[in-house]
Parts: C-alpha cells; structure tokens; sequence
C-alpha cells in the first residue's frame, strides 16, 4: 500500500496552504450530511455516464446504487461524478468525434478530484473506449463496469434486437418487401429494454475486450442489463475498488500490456466483433504506449478462429452468448492463445480465471475443433489504394466478392452520396465498387458510420444485398457485408482514396491482403496538384479535434494524448 494521501486528503486545491484546503474541503464535505466516520474512508469514484441522451445507459443510476452499496460494505466512501456520455444515434456529425473528449474529460476528473480508485461505469459504443482510455491515462486503480446488453424480445415467430435486425429491415424496406406501416412497427419492437445493442456489435466487443484486458470482472462482460447479476456485478465492483486501494494496485499500467492487448485482440478475432473496435483498442493501447501493428493484426486473424456465433455475423445474441457460457467458455477454448500470466483487476492473473466451464452450449460457442471460421473475422489490406491499411470484416462479408477487379462509382462525400445513391440514372451495377470519399477521421464528418453504403435502390429491388463498398469511414458494429473500412491515410488529408475518379479501376485481393488503384502515377501526380485541404473550423474543441485527429491506423486519438508521460 503505498504512502500517498489518501481519501480527502488526496489532490488537494492548491491555496498555499495545505490544512486550510482539507478544512475548507471537509467543511463542503459535511453540508452533503457524510460523517467524520465516512469522511476518513479511502474514496472510491463512480464515473456515472445517464444522460436523457442516451437509451444505452438508462439503468446507469441504479448501478451506481449498486456500486456505491460494495463500496460501503467494503470499508470504503463512494462518490459519484458525471462526465460526458456518448448517445450513439443522438450525435451529429458522429460519435467518434466526441470519444476523446470524453476521454479527456474523465481522465481529468479522476485526476483532479480526491478518489483513491474509480469504477467507470459505461456501455455504448464510444463510452467505453473513452473510459479505458481516460483510465489507462490517469492511471489510477480503476475497474469498468458495462451496462450490459439488450434483450431480443420476441416479435411475430422471431426475436428483434438492435441493430443488425434494423437494418436487415430497413434493407427489406428499400427494396419494397415492407411497407410504411409494417416499417413503423418494426421500429416499435427493435429496442425494448435498458442496455446496449443486443448483437456483437461495438459495445458488445468493448465489453469482451475490457474484460479480456483484465479491466472488468470476470463473467461481467454479456450479462443483460435487466438481469439482477447486472446489480450484483455492480456491487461486486464496488468492494473490488476499495480492495484495489487496499493493495496499491493493480493499475491500468500493469493491466493494459503488450500482452493483454494481444489477449483483447485474440478475443476480438474469436468472436467476429465489430471494426470499431480494432480502433478503440489501437486508442487504448496507445495510451500506454503501445502500438497495434495492422500486419500483426493479420498474423493473428491467420491463427485464430471465430467460435461464437453472433449477429450480425451469425444468427444469436448477446445474451445468449453470455448463459452459453460468455467469456468463460470463450477464453477456456482459447487458453493456449493468451498470455495467462497478465494481470486483471481482480489482482489475480488472467489464468486464475481460465478454467472449464461447467455449461457450454455448442450452438453458441464453438470448441476449438469446430469453429465457425477456422480464421479469425477480421483482416487488414494494404495497397497502393490504402498505403497505410484498411479493415475488411470477412466474418461479416460475402466471400464470392473477395478476389475481382472493379470499375469505381465514386460519391465525394455524404451529401454527394445521399443526394445520388438512388438515383434511377445512376450508372451502376451489380459488379462495380462503391466508393466513399472525404468520411475518414480528418474529413468535418470525423469518421461516421457510413461505411456501410446502402445497396442503390434500383439494385435492392432486384435483390442484390452485398456490393463491395470503400471508404475511409466505419461501419457499426452490428452492420454486414462486403466492405472496405477505415482506408488510410483518409481522402480529407490528401491519401489515394480521394484521388479516384468515377470509373477508375479497383483490385481487391482479399486472399493477397490487397486493395490497389490500377492508376498510373503520372495521372496520380496530376490529380494530387490540384487536391486542396479542408478548411479546420475556427474554434472550439472541433477546431481541437481537427488540429489533432490521428489516422484510423493510430486508433483516431489525439497525437498529444498517446504515450505515458
Ligand atoms: Fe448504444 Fe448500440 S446504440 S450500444
């Protein structure tokens, strides 16, 4: 247990005298009624994220009940704090911008303010990654606690959950087969419970991802946000924190290792997760300065198999994930892959943790033997198109379009591609390449969701349902098909993709691990002289962002947020 001050006496205001400051700061202390018994505690800080903006986290005040009853019962003084919460449908342009703010903002809070450890309680897309992130930099004692997946209820013969089921129907939608009405009440009946996305979507593989690092309970990562464990969970976190003050330790610095991020990244191979997560974990890791080389992402997709079947890859949910055994079952299958010997924040190794799971069931998580894909679901390609990388979801695509050669239909931005995609004289086909420029990190969108080109309407209604599509954009999580992601460097910063031009030949080699533009140099040459930067907005923290902003490769975070100090 190390000396430092602890509780109240922690971070003090600086007034130039150090008495003064803890007197005044008890006596504020006493008018929220706490006694002088509560007042000497260690101080256990609650990164509480409920916000009317965000549906994900609609349970969030009762997890922080729950945290703050371990924390008690373990000796300790809880003390909750708001920070920035990220609502994945309710930010304009996207969420991704605002990620390492508020990774910053809870960074700062746990340094600034007098907690000893900090229970990060988060769930939606970006929440999570900016917790870790926030955690990994201030690099106090800090455990994460997601709030757990959605349930899929039933609906006329099936189960509905967000999202892969919202767009399978709003691709039925545009290609006629479900009429206004019939679309309104689909909307009624995708999310019907508290929690995140139902599917491994971005938030589902946070979760593993956190708990495969070593920075959430174990067995914590799939169970329902409606389910009591969900409360347990959060007490459990609680006593946990005021343990890890106990014990000076582990901090995220002897968590998040070379090591545990390989273990994050076997997880995130294994179960088919989402490709925003390659780019929060690349952001996480660079916190601590560690990089994630794209060709060894490769190196390990070649030797790790997908064994759970889930939307949007497979046809199950997140919670059926979890009563299949969750990430118990998953990390036993997996145990000659990982570094057993990395720490978790129970103060254990991850090998203390990996045993056989009593129950499996074999529909949902696959043994070793008999995987889904005996390799992992996601791939980088580089090439003259993508000199830095790009990220194709395999698991997710349509492998029939993996080895061809293309004619490029280029929308210049989104509004060029809302204003054109449907187009009825749009010159398209079945065989040619969508293409998307000026989404990437750079660009004033910052890197949307909207990688995920829609199929042109007059091709959906002949019922093509994968195209290949390109861009230097992301696709949610809990979206599929045949696409190209994250091409790097972006089209706003000058890279190859916002060269193309409407025509231009592609070659994508999936098997080579390839994307080229097959356009001589000269005619690049010409082309690039007249290329002209965006204009960074003039204030604010967009001006921040835009100032700031790294390529999808260095996980978009900010240059002078990454390493240790
Ligand atoms: Fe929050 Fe999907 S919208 S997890």
């Amino acid at each position: 247990m190390s000396n430092d001050p602890k509780g109240f006496r922690r971070n003090l205001t600086n007034y130039g005298d150090r008495d003064f400051a803890l007197y005044l700061r008890r006596s504020f202390a006493q008018s929220t009624g706490l006694s002088r018994e509560l007042m000497g505690r260690p101080i256990v800080g609650i990164a509480q994220t409920a916000s009317g903006f965000n549906n994900c986290h609609r349970q969030v005040p009762e997890l922080v009940e729950a945290v703050k009853r371990g924390v008690l019962r373990a000796g300790g003084l809880p003390l909750d704090f708001p920070t920035v919460s990220l609502g994945e449908v309710f930010l304009s342009p996207t969420s991704l911008m605002f990620r390492n703010l508020m990774s910053m903002d809870t960074e700062e809070m746990i340094r600034a303010q007098p907690m000893d450890a900090v229970v990060l309680i988060g769930g939606c897309d970006k929440t999570v990654p900016a917790q870790l992130m926030g955690a990994a930099s201030a690099d106090l004692p800090a455990i994460q606690l997601v709030t757990g997946p959605m349930l899929a209820l039933p609906f006329r013969g099936e189960r509905l959950g967000a999202c892969t089921d919202c767009r399978r129907f709003w691709a039925k939608y545009r290609a006629g087969e479900v009429s206004d009405e019939g679309i309104d009440t689909i909307e009624a009946n995708l999310a019907t419970t508290a929690g995140t996305c139902a599917v491994m979507g971005t938030a589902s593989t946070m979760a593993c991802i956190a708990e495969a690092l070593g920075m959430s309970l174990p067995d914590t990562a799939g169970i329902p946000a409606v389910h009591a464990d969900r409360i347990r969970a959060a007490a459990a976190a609680g006593a946990r924190a005021v343990e890890r003050i106990a014990t000076g330790g582990p901090r995220p610095s002897e968590i998040i290792t070379e090591k545990s991020v390989e273990n994050a990244l076997r997880v995130l191979l294994a179960i088919g997760g989402s490709t925003n997560a390659i780019v929060h974990l690349t952001a996480v890791a660079g916190r601590r300065g560690i990089d994630i080389p794209l060709r060894r992402l490769n190196e390990l997709s070649d030797e790790t198999p997908v064994l759970v079947d889930l939307k949007p890859t497979g046809s199950n949910y997140m919670a059926d994930f979890h009563f299949a055994g969750g990430m118990t079952a998953l990390l036993w299958e997996l145990r000659d892959l990982l570094h057993l010997d990395c720490m978790t924040v129970t103060g254990e190794p991850l090998g203390s943790r990996v045993r056989e799971p009593a129950y499996v069931d074999r529909n949902v998580i696959r043994p070793r033997a008999e995987p889904f894909d005996p390799v992992g679901g996601l791939v980088a390609l580089f090439g003259s198109l993508a000199p830095n990388g790009a990220i194709l979801k395999r698991s997710a695509a349509d492998a029939r379009l993996f080895e061809r050669e293309a004619r490029a239909v280029v929308f210049d931005s989104l509004a060029d591609l809302a204003a054109r995609i449907d187009d009825p004289a749009l010159d398209v086909t079945a065989d040619d390449f969508l293409l998307l420029q000026n989404a990437g990190p750079t660009s004033e969108t910052g890197m949307p969701e909207a990688g995920y080109l829609p199929i042109p309407k007059k091709l959906a209604a002949t019922g093509i349902k994968d195209m290949v599509r390109i861009s230097d954009a992301r696709m949610s999580g809990t979206a599929y098909g045949t696409v190209v992601l994250h091409v790097s460097p972006d089209a706003a910063s000058g890279g190859p993709l916002g060269l193309v031009r409407n025509g231009d030949r592609i070659r994508l080699s999936v098997k080579e691990r390839r994307i080229d533009l097959l356009v001589d140099e000269a005619e690049l040459a010409r082309r690039r002289s007249g290329w002209r930067a965006p204009v960074p907005p003039k204030r604010g923290y967009r001006r921040l962002y835009a100032d700031q902003v790294l390529q999808a490769e260095h996980g978009c975070d900010f240059g002078f947020l990454r390493g240790v100090d």
